[in-house]
């Protein structure tokens, strides 16, 4: 094994550095990676830019030999696979809720664009969710990757603030501390009446706030 790892021992500089500038790849692993390039190049149009393959895995050296091979969109950002013979199927997840919210947003340039995918994924067998109508956020057609069971959302911002709330988004964060610190001490050990009292506060917010449903009030 060469795995190198490195550990923070010291305190940090006092810089931090640059924010990341854009999503350079995210990357699952696939047990059907012809499959899964021919979904994406021909169905979802990001064509098959890069692949390599290696006997084991370069940053820890261990021996999965594997296939890497990467899809482009149009800002340059990538969607990528490996494929390492062997791997047994991963274990389902523990809910079904997992399979709902754990997604890759992609942004096209209009509601008509979201609306332009139902037709040509119907047309490629893909069900659909949607379009939904996030208020003060994004219109969204959600399916799921066909080959991979990933779940997919193509999306266009409905407001060109809507990435840019820093203040409301910390103030929400807080906000669910809280609500999720009341819930345990209401109802200890019971995550299921937790869920539902949060859900309850949640309707109450609403409430208190007419025409807030989770985003940042129009200004
Ligand atoms: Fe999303």
């Amino acid at each position: 094994m060469t795995s190198t790892t490195t550990t923070s021992v010291t305190q940090p500089p006092g810089v931090r550095p640059a924010t990341p500038q854009m999503l350079s790849h995210v990357a699952w692993v696939t047990h059907d990676s012809i499959a899964t390039a021919e979904f994406y190049e021909n169905v979802m149009g990001m064509p098959l830019v890069n692949a390599f393959t290696d006997p084991n895995v370069p940053s820890t050296g261990d021996p999965y030999p594997f296939l890497h091979f990467f899809h482009r969109m149009q800002d340059g950002s990538i969607v990528a696979w490996f494929e390492s013979p062997g791997l047994p199927a991963p274990a389902p997840p523990s809910d079904p809720a997992y399979d709902i919210f754990n997604h890759l947003a992609l942004l096209v340039e209009s509601k008509e664009a979201v609306e332009a995918w139902v037709p040509w994924l119907h047309g490629h067998g893909i069900d659909t969710i949607g379009p939904v109508d996030h208020p003060g956020i994004a219109y969204s057609l959600y399916f799921y990757d066909p080959v991979n069971h990933i779940r997919l959302e193509v999306s266009h911002p409905l407001d060109p603030r809507w990435n840019s709330n820093e203040e409301f988004a910390h103030h929400a964060i807080a906000e669910w501390r809280e609500m999720k610190r009341e819930a345990e001490e209401a109802a200890p050990g019971d995550p299921r009446e937790q869920a539902r009292l949060v859900a309850n506060m949640i309707q109450e917010g609403r409430a208190r706030r007419p025409g807030h449903e989770g985003s940042a009030p129009a200004q």
